[in-house]
């Protein structure tokens, strides 16, 4: 699957009264801070990851209606499956729940929804929720939503070494064949612009396992709202902010 050969960067903006030049194409988030929001109230931690999903649910809406082509979402980590338990099955319960809530409206909205991540240490349930939207939403082309589940940038870099050391052992490829290209296109992102903007709520001034190949270049942000509370207002502003930056990609 080729995701530049079936979703081309498209143009066809809900609203076009606003100034979207030096808008990113692609924007990356790890949405942190859910389990303090729900620490300052008090309240359990699952709270948070639930008011966490009406978060996703604005922000998507937004950068659709913004004209953004991919949003990549950072919602659970190789790394999380290391919390308690009861957490690890709650995430999961909610993550089936959206899934299948939010079906319809990926097919309204003309979003084609991806996943990128250890899929298959998923639970059933949550695959089969994954796969029933990724092949209902196949054709859309308004947005790629991609979800981060289950990932972790080590582990997609050992399977992209693994993957050239055998096509090499093969005779498929050369050594010195090897590209940049061809390390991108052995990656779960394989065919996907690297993210011009990385966004972190909560605070925290870590990437977290995260896209360390396609970040190299990656104009980053973080804010110190927690994700519950984190709105399509300070989205907004932050898109202006990235507006404004001079990228220069090593170059004078
Ligand atoms: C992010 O919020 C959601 C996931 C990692 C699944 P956290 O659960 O990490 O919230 P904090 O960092 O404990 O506040
Ligand atoms: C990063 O948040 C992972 C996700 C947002 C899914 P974490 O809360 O797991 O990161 P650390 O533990 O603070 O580095
Ligand atoms: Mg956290």
């Amino acid at each position: 699957m080729n995701f530049s050969e079936t979703h081309p960067i498209y143009t066809d903006r809900v609203y076009t009264d606003r100034d979207t030049a030096n808008y990113p194409s692609h924007v990356a988030i790890i949405m942190d801070g859910n389990g303090r929001w729900a620490k300052q109230r008090l309240l359990n931690r699952i709270k948070g990851h639930e008011k966490g999903a009406e978060t996703v649910r604005t922000i998507v809406e937004c950068c659709r209606e913004i004209g953004i082509s991919i949003l990549t979402l950072y919602a659970f980590s190789t790394e999380n499956w290391q919390r308690p338990k009861v957490e690890v099955a709650a995430l999961m319960t909610l993550l089936a729940n959206f899934l299948k809530s939010e079906q319809k409206k990926l097919l309204d909205n003309n979003i084609r929804l991806n996943a990128i991540g250890q899929i298959e240490r998923l639970p059933e349930n949550v695959r089969n929720a994954l796969h029933n939207s990724m092949v209902l939403t196949e054709e859309n082309n308004g947005m790629l939503l991609n979800l981060a589940l289950s990932y972790g940038a080590r582990a997609e870099i050992v399977g992209m070494v693994k993957d050239i050391a055998i096509k090499v052992r093969e005779g498929i490829i050369d050594p010195d064949s090897i590209t940049d290209e061809v390390i991108s296109d052995s990656l779960y992102t394989k065919g996907m612009p690297d993210p011009d903007l990385l966004i972190r709520t909560s605070g925290e001034m870590r990437i977290s396992n995260f896209l360390l190949w396609q970040i190299a270049y990656t104009e980053i942000y973080v804010t110190d709202t927690l994700w519950p509370d984190f709105s399509k207002d300070e989205f907004m502003q932050i898109l202006k902010n990235y507006q404004h930056r001079k990228r220069r990609f090593g170059k004078v």
